[in-house]
């Protein structure tokens, strides 16, 4: 049985104040949740002190972004470890905003990876297809290959901590989610080339979320399919009453 794991990408927002009365906000708001695994996700600069007021709750801390590489000359990087330090237990690797801006590929995604489940970093593997290549029909080309490119550092052991969110570019950010169908059919999708690269029970074991538009109102149905196990929310997720309520509707 997977356990449903929301988590709350906050993206470039939020100074230290505002994150803490967001956290401090949500905190009582969830805190009698125990069958639902919760994350946020705030700014490099937020970390230390979110991971400070998350101390004792049932809230978790991830990073938007992992170096590849333990130490050095990487000018504008944060390694393993300096995410460690500040309590992080999760990463989000290969963000479509990461690959469409910064020119993030699949091989940096495996590295990223690599660097995560090293440093015992769950990384948490973004995947999704552009507007033009569903129209094109080429989403599950796009789809299954990032995941078996990105996750090609993984060994089959270490597998079943890892954690996929498939977030259609096109539902990120612009109020039109995919229907729960068409993530269904696309979760159903990575779960079976997840079964061909590591096994059918690892492949039962991972956690595979739907990120895009994510809300209070279509949370439930969403989180009602078979295939889908929890959701990576951006801006509802800036919100504690509405990050609340999209936790609350995966119990
Ligand atoms: P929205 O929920 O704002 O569409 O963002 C989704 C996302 O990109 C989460 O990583």
């Amino acid at each position: 049985m997977r356990k449903p794991f929301i988590a709350g990408n906050w993206k470039m927002n939020n100074t230290r104040a505002a994150a803490l009365e967001l956290v401090n906000a949500l905190k009582p708001l969830v805190a009698d949740v125990s069958d639902v695994e919760i994350a946020v996700a705030p700014t490099f600069t937020c970390l230390q002190d979110v991971a400070e007021a998350l101390k004792g709750s049932n809230i978790e801390l991830s990073a938007q972004n992992i170096s590849y590489a333990k130490n050095g000359a990487y000018t504008g990087e944060i390694s393993a470890d300096m995410l460690k330090d500040v309590g992080c237990t999760h990463a989000i690797i290969g963000h479509s905003e990461r690959r469409q801006y910064f020119g993030e590929t699949d091989h940096d995604v495996s590295k990223r990876v690599r660097a995560a489940l090293d440093n015992n970093i769950i990384p948490i593997v973004c995947v999704g297809e552009t507007l033009a290549q569903r129209e094109a029909g080429k989403t599950s080309d796009v789809v299954l290959g990032q995941v078996e490119n990105g996750l090609s550092s993984v060994k089959k052991e270490e597998a079943a901590k890892v954690v996929i969110a498939y977030e259609p570019v096109w539902a990120i950010g612009t109020g039109v989610t995919a229907t729960p169908d068409q993530a269904q059919e696309v979760h159903a999708a990575i779960r079976l080339k997840l079964a061909e690269l590591f096994g059918a029970d690892n492949a039962a074991a991972m956690r595979i979320q739907y990120g895009g538009s994510v809300k209070a109102s279509n949370a439930k149905e969403l989180l009602g399919q078979a295939d889908i196990d929890g959701a990576l929310v951006g801006g509802a997720s800036l919100k504690a009453a509405d990050f609340s309520a999209i936790i609350h509707a995966a119990k």
